[in-house]
């Protein structure tokens, strides 16, 4: 019998500090209304001093674990998408193992910028479908405040801190992740990179030419959802939930009309949180779930663009 990956349960945290785009309008030269008009964000959450990538990711696993009623000891493996490791190596995903006492598990991370979330779901669901793992724990989380330059108005009222988190469980049951496909195209990744790492020893900070970054969202991800609902032999009237990467209000409309979606089928949480990167679709599906929007069977559909550029969907029949 054919073995799917289903999501058993999600989970989520947001660092307790946040930044309003007023308090912003007392460090750079911008507005509320430029904000929010521009992206749609009114606030951002930034982790503590000494709190790392690993501590806001662990949060979210807990939470996810809970919600499934299982065991740290019972996760076969995790996977943690993230661009803000703790340190270079070793990859956070095994801190993270540490703090949860995931004994029985192997961890590793992924790096694919805001597509991580999109990227480690599907390897993990190919680890599933292939029948080495059982139960996964895929964790998105992110400190971009970290690598982000305050004094820098295009990038620092974009972005914020936060993970999220899912429990993918192996099934013979007709559901699951039913279609998926991710991409990439290295000669666009000077639209959106860092300005360090090895090559100068410094983390460095976001840079981004955000105008080419936004052409590029919208039409990526209309195709990349198009292809995979085709892969699962489905149209976009089928798909009852959207929950794309929060990266911009005006880039998750311009996808939804493009895929002739209403509105209150789309997840928006960007208001909130800002563009938190692989943290931002596994937040987003905690939300919905904790609002009880989604039912056994809906079909949901999962999006995301970073840098790389990297991009892909996952269509999941929940
Ligand atoms: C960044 C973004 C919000 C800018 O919106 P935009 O409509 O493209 O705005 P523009 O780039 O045309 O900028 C317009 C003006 O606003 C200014 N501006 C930029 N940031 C500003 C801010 N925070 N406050 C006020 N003005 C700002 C620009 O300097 C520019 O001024 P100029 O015309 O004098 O040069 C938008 O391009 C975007 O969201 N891109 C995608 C970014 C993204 O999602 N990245 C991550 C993907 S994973």
């Amino acid at each position: 019998m054919a073995i799917n990956s289903k999501i058993i349960a999600t989970g989520s945290y947001l660092p307790e500090k946040f930044l309003t785009n007023f308090d912003l309008e007392k460090s750079v030269e911008t507005t509320d209304s430029w904000i929010v008009e521009r992206t749609g964000i009114k606030k951002r959450h930034i982790a503590a001093e000494n709190e790392l990538t690993s501590d806001i990711a662990t949060k979210a696993a807990q939470s996810a674990l809970t919600k499934a009623g299982i065991s740290a000891n019972e996760i076969d493996m995790i996977v943690l998408a993230t661009t803000t490791p703790d340190l270079t190596f070793p990859a956070t995903a095994t801190t993270v193992q540490a703090k949860l006492g995931a004994n029985h598990a192997f961890a590793f991370d992924i790096q694919a910028v805001c597509s991580g979330f999109v990227y480690a779901i599907s390897v993990a669901d190919n680890f599933i479908k292939s029948g080495q793992v059982k139960n996964v724990l895929v964790i998105g989380a992110d400190t971009l405040s970290r690598i982000v330059d305050w004094t820098d108005r295009n990038t620092c009222v974009l972005f914020g801190d936060g993970a999220g988190a899912v429990i993918l469980q192996a099934t013979t049951e007709d559901r699951g992740i039913i279609a998926s496909n991710l991409h990439s195209d290295g000669s666009l990744n000077s639209i959106l990179k860092t300005s360090g790492g090895t090559s100068n020893q410094k983390t460095g900070f976001i840079e981004m030419s955000g105008k080419e970054v936004f052409k590029h969202a919208v039409e990526k991800m209309s195709k990349s959802v198009l292809s995979a609902l085709e892969q699962a032999g489905l149209t976009t009237k089928d798909i009852d939930l959207l929950v794309p990467h929060q990266a911009n209000a005006r880039i998750l409309n311009a996808v939804a009309t493009r895929l002739d979606l209403d509105s209150e089928k789309v997840i928006m949480t960007v208001e909130n949180h800002a563009n938190t990167s692989a943290a931002s679709i596994p937040l987003a599906l905690d939300f919905a779930n904790s609002q009880n929007r989604i039912k056994s069977g809906d079909i949901v559909v999962l999006e995301a663009l970073g840098g790389g550029l990297t991009w892909g969907s996952v269509v999941v029949r929940w």
